[in-house]
């Protein structure tokens, strides 16, 4: 009773060996080249129009932000200073991080205080939104660039 049993387990183990080859189950399974080549393709595209956006989006904060608000976001601006604005340091990640995207929304398109409605004509809504991108990165731009210490570890590779 028991030898015909081991034979059996011994063949189907066997089996699992078999199958457990490098290459006879993932060939079957992994995406063909083609595939991998679309899906990179609409991420590289993807990624095209985000930058564009952004671009965009530097371009109007250049023009309609940047004098009160600063260059890097930090509101440390002669007219800030003139008209006796009081700003929120963006340069600081914390300010904008709990602030929800509507709450920018709504200040820039309405206006808030004596910041000016940003209108549709200059921004429209999907330009307003990346604005608000754009100023939730602002953070991550030094406000000069600082000089490396000759001992300082090499940057991690940007991708
Ligand atoms: C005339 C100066 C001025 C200009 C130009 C200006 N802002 Fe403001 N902004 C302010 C002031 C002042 C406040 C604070 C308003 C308050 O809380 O009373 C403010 C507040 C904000 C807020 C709300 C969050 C915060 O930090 O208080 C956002 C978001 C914002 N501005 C974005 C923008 C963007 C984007 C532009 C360009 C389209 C812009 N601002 C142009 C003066 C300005």
């Amino acid at each position: 009773m028991l030898k015909p049993l081991l034979f059996v387990s011994a063949v189907v183990l066997l089996g699992f060996t078999a199958m457990s080859t490098p290459g006879s189950i993932s060939q079957a399974t992994a995406p063909s080249a083609g595939q991998k080549n679309a899906a990179k393709a609409a991420a590289a595209e993807a990624k095209a129009a985000a930058d564009k956006a952004q671009a965009r989006a530097k371009e109007i904060y250049g023009v309609d932000c940047a004098i009160c608000h600063g260059d890097n976001g930090n509101g440390k601006t002669d007219l800030a200073k003139g008209m006796e604005l009081t700003l929120q340091d963006w340069s600081d990640p914390k300010t904008l991080a709990d602030k929800p995207d509507q709450e920018l929304f709504n200040a820039i398109r309405n206006g808030k205080g004596k910041m000016p409605a940003e209108e549709t004509g200059r921004a429209n809504d999907e330009e307003v939104k990346n604005l608000i991108i754009y100023i939730r990165n602002l953070y991550k731009m030094p406000p000069a660039p600082a000089p490396v210490p000759a001992d300082a570890p090499a940057p991690p590779p940007s991708n």
